[in-house]
């Protein structure tokens, strides 16, 4: 269905993000009809070059992508304006000049540049009366450093936009499973009945990637996996999986009902932090066949950072009361694997006492990528003669085999949201600042708790003190055996 016209400003668009999401995602949206013939998308940036240069680079991460040929239709939409985001440059001038002033286009500003700028580019925005009162901005993560730093920033940007013209983008909240987890929650009746302390035993959430923290290294040194991951994606698939039914998917009612879970974290003190968290990093390794270098290697010097961690989480409200949420994330792990386990409470009693086969407790298994898929792990009974022998199998449904559909990419998924106006798959500034709240007490108690950094292999499923994170529980994590 296509969205209305829009004007999309993109500033820091020589920037890798821009150039390996941003354009990729739009012109995507182009070639399968999305976008009307009369959106434009003005790319600006520091550097002097003309329109002709800028999508000739662009053009790198197009190549060989479906709907090549129409890759000159699109350039015709796009134009390029040299400005300093931040300064008095006379781009700004040129930019307004090449806006759109019909006022039934959507004006979008996307800012895919250092978030430590968000504030003044939005004043430049506003002083030289670029946002007409439609207009929306786009903003990526990360929202600061710490709760401070998202407070300040949210601040400066609040200044020139009002809260609900701000996308505060977690691409994790535009992908296709993390969007069917909503569907599978709340259009089933089967789960939610089971749903709470009484059916589930604990959470686990898992997002393993293969890829070393690479050129963005000066970045990730700063931040480290609990920053980067932990207070965005992975605590917004935990609000997703623990939050109450929302009364409709418009914007406020999902994003409220996220909130409350996140203000009901429980803050992790310095002995919590000794035993529910393990932080890693990881030194050189094989990922496959491939030799990698250790992280100090890449960064170029022995840092604290870490690279991986564990933890143990938990929601203090009836819902949850006493339902651990296991997360864990890490960067140069052995395979990329992102899903959530549910794992529901034993049996209250063995009727079978089966002859062979353990008793296992059913599994609800979501696999974000890659293999997007939902399993529900059942018991059942090996056919045949030979007595109760149990099997543990999955009800299996796999995307790629019930799905032909080629489904977009998070990108694409939520720049058309943002033109449409639905801000139900963005984040709010609350939202964000207690996102930020509950990670810097995580921060603050594991210095104090002087946490040890454990080394594990490139290429390994992390630390070993992650097993006994879950092991002291009497649990482990479920990786599909
Ligand atoms: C980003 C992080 O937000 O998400 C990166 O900054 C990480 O460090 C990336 O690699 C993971 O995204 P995806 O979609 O590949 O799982």
């Amino acid at each position: 269905v296509p969205v209305q016209p829009f004007d999309m400003i993109v500033f820091g668009a020589t920037g890798d993000l821009a150039r390996r999401k941003i354009l990729p995602a739009l012109f995507h949206r182009w070639c399968d009809g999305q976008i009307p013939q009369t959106s434009r998308i003005l790319a600006a940036a520091r550097e002097d070059m003309t329109t002709e240069e800028f999508l000739e680079r662009a053009r790198e991460f197009i190549n060989g992508a479906k709907g090549e040929d129409k890759w000159s239709a699109f350039c015709e939409r796009v134009s390029y304006t040299p400005v300093d985001a931040k300064g008095e440059a006379p781009g700004w001038g040129a930019l307004k000049s090449a806006l759109d002033p019909q006022a039934s286009k959507a004006r979008l500003f996307y800012l895919a540049l250092p978030p430590s700028i968000y504030g003044s580019v939005c004043a430049a925005i506003a002083a030289h009366g670029l946002n007409t009162p439609g207009s929306r901005i786009v903003l990526e993560k990360p929202i600061g450093h710490d709760f401070h730093s998202a407070r300040l920033i949210n601040e400066a940007v609040g200044q020139a936009f009002d809260e609900d013209a701000i996308f505060r983008i977690d691409h994790y909240l535009g992908k296709e499973t993390v969007q069917n987890l909503l569907v599978l929650r709340f259009a089933n009746m089967l789960f939610e009945p089971v749903w709470n302390a009484a059916g589930v035993d604990h959470v686990q959430i898992t997002v393993a990637e293969t890829l070393g923290a690479g050129k963005r290294a000066a970045y990730y040194d700063r931040a480290g996996a609990l920053r980067d991951m932990v207070q965005n994606h992975l605590l917004q698939l935990l609000c997703l999986v623990a939050m109450e039914p929302p009364a409709s998917l418009e914007g406020d009612a999902v994003r409220a009902e996220k909130l409350k879970v996140l203000r009901a974290l429980r803050l992790i003190g310095p002995d919590e932090a000794r035993t529910g968290i393990v932080r890693g990093q990881y030194g050189a390794g094989l990922i496959g066949q491939e030799a990698v270098e250790g992280y100090g290697e890449e960064v170029g010097e022995a840092t604290r950072t870490e690279t991986f961690v564990a933890l143990r989480a938990d929601i203090d409200n009836w819902r949850w009361s006493g339902v651990p949420f296991y997360l864990r994330t890490g960067k140069r792990m052995a395979t990329r694997r992102s899903e959530i386990v549910i794992q529901f409470k034993p049996v209250p009693h063995d009727v079978i006492q089966a002859d062979a086969g353990r008793l296992q407790p059913n599994r609800l298994v979501i696999r974000l990528q890659p293999d997007e898929g939902v399993k529900l792990m059942l018991m059942t009974k090996d056919p045949g003669p030979g007595g109760m022998r149990l099997r543990y199998v999955p009800l299996n449904l796999s995307y790629a085999e019930a799905f032909e559909a080629d489904y977009p990419d998070a990108y694409e998924r939520l720049l058309m949201a943002v033109v449409r106006g639905n801000l139900a798959l963005f984040m709010r500034r609350d939202e964000v600042e207690a996102a930020w709240r509950w990670t810097d007490a995580v921060i603050a108690a594991w210095r104090e708790a002087g946490l040890a950094l454990h080394p594990y292999p490139a290429g390994t499923d992390g630390p070993p003190q992650a097993l006994q994170l879950m092991a002291r529980d009497g649990r482990d994590w479920y990786d599909g055996h």
